[in-house]
């Protein structure tokens, strides 16, 4: 008989999603006459903005036509989608990547979970908690030591840099969960640190659209010296609804080096080496489409929508303001992540939100261990039902 990969059997339960979906789906089962409102997984509800669609339909017409049809495309994504994320997603903001760092992908969760492929097996790992399960399950399933940086409250869930050596290290910000979002100083720090013990940055910068504040970094390439050390990964999901169209990218600079068995070797050509053997691409259609939010309808149309989602994050927070509840400022995310009232623990009020108010929402705890007694709520309802559950919320 086969064996099996041992280290499945070291992860703790489901996936964190699967499971929410699996309870809510339960109560529907049982409860059908009741409405359940999700603003559990961060899951976009509007359209495709018109300027994708129209790229989308012309894209089709291409692949009608023998002259114009695609097959296997590059490995790396097609130059006229990598050479605008190198213009617009970069150097207008005063960084220098070029399209050979760039590898467009099917999003930021196949890109966070399968870049473990270039590591060694011996790194050890650093995820600040909470943090996005894809992080801590991945490596699990590699069978890599994970050790946990713990973030507070009180700090903002800012995670900071310990005083130990690690060899990899996950950041995510604006951060899933807590919506905190890393400055410049903060980032700093963990570029030294990195420097420090030779070790790479695993920066997911899939909700960066959302920032506001024209203070913060957008991409961890802004802070001095960070292209040595830092992989960074994007994603058009919760950019522009791409969540089922699926599309993303990867910046792996030329800089970036790793320790091989006969002295350094390149990171960039190690994923290329990857993504060719494992991956054939994001298609062609898909690649037109996500071009179309590089151009200035596209852009602002995308924007509109960022600036709805973020309406009804500010109609959340308001609602747990008239609760009395504690929740974790700032409004440069999707996210909304609030202490459990009444002592609950996070799985608790999980199951009282549902059962009581038929809104579901996504555990704390189901993100690490300093998510216990938090929550999550997202903003990426339609408006009708962002407002039904909050007013449902506050009468619990
Ligand atoms: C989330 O809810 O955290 C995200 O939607 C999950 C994902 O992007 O895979």
């Amino acid at each position: 008989m086969a064996y099996s990969n041992r280290h499945y059997e070291e992860l703790k339960g489901a996936y964190l999603f699967a499971e929410v979906a699996r309870r809510s789906s339960e109560y529907k089962r049982a409860n059908p006459d009741k409405k359940v409102i999700s603003l559990g997984i961060g899951d976009v509800t509007l359209p495709l903005v018109p300027a994708v669609i129209e790229a989308m339909h012309k894209a089709t017409d291409d692949m009608a036509k023998k002259e114009t049809f695609y097959g296997y495309g590059p490995y790396e994504g097609y130059d006229f989608l990598l050479e605008k994320i190198a213009q617009q997603d970069y150097k207008a903001r005063g960084v220098d990547i070029s399209t050979k760092e760039i590898f467009v992908s099917d999003g930021a969760k196949s890109d966070t979970g399968n870049i473990g492929d270039i590591f060694g097996e011996e790194n050890t790992v650093l995820i600040a908690d909470p943090a996005y399960p894809v992080y801590i399950d991945t490596n699990v399933m590699s069978g890599r030591k994970v050790v946990l940086v713990p973030t507070k409250a009180d700090n903002g869930f800012i995670p900071e840099p310990p005083d130990f050596a690690s060899d990899i290290i996950y950041l995510c910000s604006p951060n899933n969960p807590t919506g905190a979002v890393m400055n410049k100083k903060q980032l700093l720090a963990w570029v030294g640190y990195a420097k420090k013990h030779h070790a790479v940055i695993l920066f997911d910068g899939a909700y960066e659209a959302f920032i506001q504040d024209s203070s913060l970094p957008h991409s961890i390439y802004e802070v001095e010296g960070a292209k040595e050390v830092a992989i960074e990964f994007r994603s058009f999901s919760k950019t522009a609804g791409f969540t089922g169209i699926r599309c993303g990218y990867a910046v792996i600079p030329k800089e970036l080096k790793l320790q091989g068995k006969n002295g350094e070797v390149s990171a960039n050509e190690l994923w290329f080496r990857r993504q060719s053997t494992k991956f054939n691409g994001t298609s062609y259609i898909t690649q037109r489409g996500a071009e179309a939010i590089y151009t200035p309808e596209g852009r602002a149309q995308a924007m509109q929508n960022i600036a709805f989602y973020l309406e009804n994050v500010a109609i959340i927070k308001k609602g747990l303001d008239a609760c009395g509840i504690e929740y974790l400022a700032g409004l440069s995310s999707p996210y909304v992540w609030f202490k459990c009232p009444g002592g609950l623990s996070s799985w608790d009020f999980f199951d009282k939100l549902l059962t009581v108010c038929n809104v579901v929402g996504t555990p704390g705890e189901g993100f690490g261990e300093c998510g216990k007694g938090w929550f999550r709520l997202t903003g990426f309802n339609d408006r009708s039902n962002t407002i039904e559950a909050i007013e449902r919320f506050k009468q619990l």
